[in-house]
């Protein structure tokens, strides 16, 4: 049978996501050694702190085993040459599934062409972070039934919404899948800094499809926020390196989010996001990441169980 691969945030169907999101839930209260004798490579060519390390925890919180390697242009056969197909059809050899991180768009794909085993894509260039988008929108799933957010959102990106995979991931997400979910969008607005601030056309054409009102704005934080999610400049990502100094939250932000609203941001954050906001009960930013170990136990149990 064809391994199946998590190469896209729409790559699982509505019934999949809600199934998801409720096994999260369960196993946010208990968990079982569902992954007994089983091994996860994880195999990493760009840095990470959460992806990774949250991916290892959730293997082992389930009784099985990780193999890393989490410099891999360095320390695999990469750097003698070697290309990825070749890398995974040996790594395929060792375990039941990859989680592979690379900087190039469509790495995944192509590892999916190759693999026996599923390979989960941990985020591929600036294409796609599948996990980061399904954390994510199982946080405002999380939010909405505990009342920490009222339905009909006003959803705000604020920051490198060009070129951030997480922001792309989510929209594509959202575009597929927020009607399934219960989860009514009022609107969604991209700001930024020029021009960084709009998405690419790929994301304006999904949520268009989708009938999502999209709303597009430089510098302006809109009043009655509900969800705030903000981006670091994705400067690896930017031919010319240059960061416009101003690409920062202003603080006036916190008076234009409702009362019930949550501010959100991938990480890892720079200087985008006021640290002072963290005192903030609407600051929801780590508990996305710890939203992301169950998230990524729940699906290394879907995809392998
Ligand atoms: C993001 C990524 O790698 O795309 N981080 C993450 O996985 N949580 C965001 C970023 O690097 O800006």
């Amino acid at each position: 049978m064809a391994p199946r691969h998590i190469l896209r945030s729409t790559d699982l169907s509505g019934i999949e996501l809600q199934k998801l999101f409720w096994s999260a839930y369960e196993l946010e209260k208990a968990s079982e050694h569902t992954l007994a004798e089983t091994t996860i490579a994880i195999l990493f060519y760009e840095p990470s702190t959460r992806t990774m390390l949250s991916f290892a925890s959730a293997v082992q919180r389930l009784g099985g085993n990780t193999i890393v390697t989490a410099n891999a242009k360095e320390f695999s056969s990469a750097a003698k040459g070697e290309n990825l197909q070749d890398t995974i059809q040996t790594i395929g050899c060792y375990a039941d599934a990859i989680v592979l991180r690379h900087p190039d768009v469509g790495s995944a794909a192509l590892a999916a062409s190759v693999s026996t085993v599923p390979i989960i894509n941990a985020g591929d260039g600036s294409n796609e972070h599948p996990t980061q988008a399904f954390l994510d929108l199982y946080t405002i799933w999380k939010a909405l039934r505990e009342g920490h957010l009222e339905n009909r959102l006003r959803l705000v990106f604020f920051g490198d919404n060009a070129f951030s995979r997480t922001v792309r991931s989510l929209c594509l997400l959202l575009a597929e899948h927020s009607s399934t979910l219960s989860i009514a969008l009022e609107s969604v607005r991209f700001c930024g800094i020029h021009p960084y601030s709009e998405p690419p056309p790929e994301v304006k054409e999904a949520l268009s499809k989708a009938h999502i009102t999209t709303e597009y704005d430089d510098g302006a934080l809109p009043e009655n926020m509900d969800v705030l999610y903000v981006t670091r400049p994705q400067t690896e990502r930017h031919q010319s390196g240059s960061v416009p100094a101003s690409f920062m939250v202003p603080n006036y932000a916190l008076a234009l989010l409702n009362p019930k609203a949550i501010i959100m941001h991938p990480l890892p954050r720079v200087n985008e996001l006021p640290r002072h906001f963290d005192d903030d009960p609407r600051m929801w930013i780590f508990k996305q990441v710890e939203n992301g170990l169950y998230i990524r136990m729940a699906l290394l149990e879907m995809l392998l169980c």
